[in-house]
């Protein structure tokens, strides 16, 4: 009687840790799995950042980006002065082209924008929004006599000169950072 009562405790406990271990088991996959998923997370999630970053595709909504530089293409008209002061507000400015081509990405829109060069009578110049001159060679067609003009440029790559205070379209860069 005794031994059975001995053999039946025995068989019990060993029941218990069986389960016991059962448990831990399951504990620790469980908490191996969630550090896992969390480091899953934490890698997917930086290398979306470094994409964002590396394809410089985080232009500000309605801006274009191209080439790791975002652009404003505006649909309506405003003077030179005004034109600026928006892009300004958007922490951009007037476009500077760096190259007469820099806007092959327009399907050579025969539209003409309003971009970051105005003539100054006072330095008898054609002048950036930062002070400096005009390079010939981005716009070899512009004489140095002229009155109060800004300069207007379609990506079909013509240039022209209108008075400041027509209304034109215009285009912003924003600055890069
Ligand atoms: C311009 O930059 C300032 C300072 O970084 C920021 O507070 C503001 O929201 C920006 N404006 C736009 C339109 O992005
Ligand atoms: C002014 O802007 C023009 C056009 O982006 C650039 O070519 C020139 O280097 C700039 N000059 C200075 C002094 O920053
Ligand atoms: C240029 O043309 C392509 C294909 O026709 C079009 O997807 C794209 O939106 C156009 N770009 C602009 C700035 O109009």
């Amino acid at each position: 009687m005794a031994v059975f009562r001995i053999t039946r405790w025995r068989l019990m406990s060993l029941i218990f840790g069986i389960k016991c271990c059962f448990l831990m088991v399951t504990l620790g996959v469980l908490v191996i799995n969630s550090f896992t998923t969390q480091n899953i997370q934490s890698t997917l999630s930086s290398s979306l950042e470094f994409q964002e970053v590396s394809e410089c595709c985080s232009c500000m909504e309605k801006w274009i980006g191209y080439q790791c530089n975002c652009y404003f293409i505006s649909k309506e008209e405003m003077s030179w002065r005004e034109s600026r002061d928006f892009c300004a507000s958007q922490n951009s400015s007037l476009l500077q082209l760096q190259t007469r081509n820099e806007l092959s990405f327009m399907n050579s829109s025969q539209t003409f924008f309003w971009i970051g060069v105005h003539y100054s009578e006072e330095r008898n110049a054609w002048l950036w929004e930062n002070g400096s001159i005009l390079s010939k060679d981005l716009f070899p067609e512009f004489s140095n006599i002229r009155g109060e003009q800004c300069i207007v440029y379609s990506p079909s790559n013509t240039v022209s000169s209108d008075s400041c205070e027509y209304k034109n379209r215009y285009i912003c860069k924003q600055l890069s950072i």
